[in-house]
């Protein structure tokens, strides 16, 4: 009898373990770095602020209903990247706030906060949602204890990924730009230092640092920067601030065009980039492949004429390179990934067809797309016997996405275009080149 229970115990046991690594393999993609509980800080033991102490303000926080956001600070300090709020409100004393390391994968589609539901803010959390930063209220009088103290403005990112991926990337730098943009308060004109938390100067790719000099107008150098994961990081001090911007995430990039237009025009004076509307521009990929690639392109060479189209790996070309082609553009077609970010460039009211699985419904680079002054078309490919296995051949796109191994095979499947069906979208595309 013990015996049969054990092992039932240990068979029970081994599921778990085996279906929580199945789980974490499958949902690695979408798993957002998890940080930690607040625990790190160890702060003297001081129990009464005396008048004139110094506090912390919200000078500005800016909230979209698509989760854009930043909030912009006066008097803070930090301690291993966790954020201390100085308050002499005793309730709050000692009480920490923490990200909510994980957000379920499609929040970002539903644009308003159902009750608290979507936002998942921590109540008492004075950061913006996803800054993916912690912290801990605190007495004032540790502005005192700190032998460090920066004037001016200064900023913290901290990001949901490890990777290279531009669209992530750019979702935690554009607030800065936004910020700049929008500054209403005339606080904190320029930055003089920003923190890339758990970043090292290798960490970058080319499109990275160009965007991040984009948008905060701060040259990459390491009196500029402070990268925490290089050897002999500051991070460790306790340091104040006069004044910090910590960023959530703008999800599309730009709220609407006209920061599209600005942020174009930065990129034009920056690069000498002239925007045309003449090209027809083919991402090519070299995973998510188009089996019938070269029909694809034979099609579409033979409706705009040879010289018009270009196909491109962006992968092998540096940031400018990149930026030089898309400002040609005046139809961007991709299938769906991250190079669809690079949309940005394209010629304002320019047109973009992204290609998709079927049972793959995410329309982020749509938002990009329209928020950056754009018409948007998705062509959605049919599932194929002869490319695509049976198993999630009969889903829907609800099902689909709530399901990670579904919504994964489709969103890497190759995938077939029909030419007849293309061909539909492509003579609505054509009203509007
Ligand atoms: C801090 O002070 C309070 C009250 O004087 C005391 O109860 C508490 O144990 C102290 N905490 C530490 C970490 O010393
Ligand atoms: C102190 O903080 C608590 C919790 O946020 C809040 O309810 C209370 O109103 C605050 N007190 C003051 C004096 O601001
Ligand atoms: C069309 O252009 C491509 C390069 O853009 C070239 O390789 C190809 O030979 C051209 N085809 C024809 C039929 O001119
Ligand atoms: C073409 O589009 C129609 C719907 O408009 C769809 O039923 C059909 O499966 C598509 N064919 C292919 C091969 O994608």
């Amino acid at each position: 009898m013990l015996q049969i229970s054990r092992k039932s115990f240990l068979f029970l046991f081994l599921f778990f373990i085996v279906s929580t690594l199945i789980y974490l393999t499958i949902s690695t993609n979408y798993i957002y770095e998890i940080k930690q509980p607040f625990q790190s800080l160890d702060l003297p033991n001081i129990s009464h602020a005396t008048s004139n102490t110094i506090e912390t303000k919200i000078i500005e926080c800016r909230e979209f209903a698509d989760l854009t956001s930043y909030c912009l600070y006066e008097n803070v300090c930090f301690k291993d990247n966790d954020f201390i709020f100085l308050t002499t409100n005793k309730t709050l004393e000692n009480v920490n706030f923490e990200f909510n390391g994980q957000l379920s994968q499609w929040d970002h589609y539903y644009v308003q906060d159902t009750n608290g539901k979507i936002m998942r803010k921590n109540p008492n959390n004075p950061l913006p949602f996803r800054s993916f930063i912690s912290g801990k209220y605190s007495n004032p009088l540790i502005w005192k204890e700190s032998k460090i103290h920066h004037e001016g403005c200064h900023s913290f990112l901290a990001f949901d990924f490890h990777g290279h991926n531009i669209f992530h990337w750019s979702i935690k730098v554009s607030p800065l730009f936004l910020f700049k943009h929008y500054n209403k308060n005339n606080v904190c004109l320029t930055f003089k230092s920003i923190r890339l938390i758990s970043r090292s100067p290798n960490d970058l790719n080319d499109w990275q640092r160009n965007f991040l000099e984009i948008s905060s107008d701060l040259k990459i150098d390491e009196t500029n920067y402070e990268f925490t994961n290089k050897a002999n990081s500051n991070r460790y001090k306790l340091q104040c601030y006069k004044h910090v911007l910590v960023p959530g995430t703008s999800i599309y990039l730009f709220t609407g065009p006209k920061e599209a237009i600005d942020f174009r025009e930065k990129v034009s004076r920056r690069y000498g980039i002239v925007y045309e509307r003449r090209k027809v521009i083919i991402i090519k990929r070299k995973n998510r492949l188009i089996v019938n690639q070269n029909e694809f392109e034979e099609f579409i060479r033979e409706k705009f004429g040879n010289e018009s189209v270009e196909c491109i790996f962006l992968e092998e070309l540096n940031f400018q390179q990149q930026v030089e082609k898309i400002s040609k553009a005046k139809l961007l077609i991709g299938v769906h990934g991250a190079g669809l970010t690079n949309g940005i460039f394209v010629p304002t009211l320019g047109t973009i067809i992204e290609i998709t699985a079927p049972h793959f419904h995410y329309p982020l680079y749509e938002r990009i797309a329209v928020q950056s002054g754009h018409i948007f078309f998705r062509f959605v490919t049919q599932y194929d016997p002869k490319i695509h296995a049976d198993t999630y051949a009969k889903i829907n796109s609800i099902d689909c996405l709530s399901q990670a191994n579904c919504m994964l095979y489709w969103k890497n499947a190759a995938l077939k275009v029909d030419i007849s069906n293309f061909s539909v979208i492509l003579d609505q595309a054509l009203e509007v080149l």
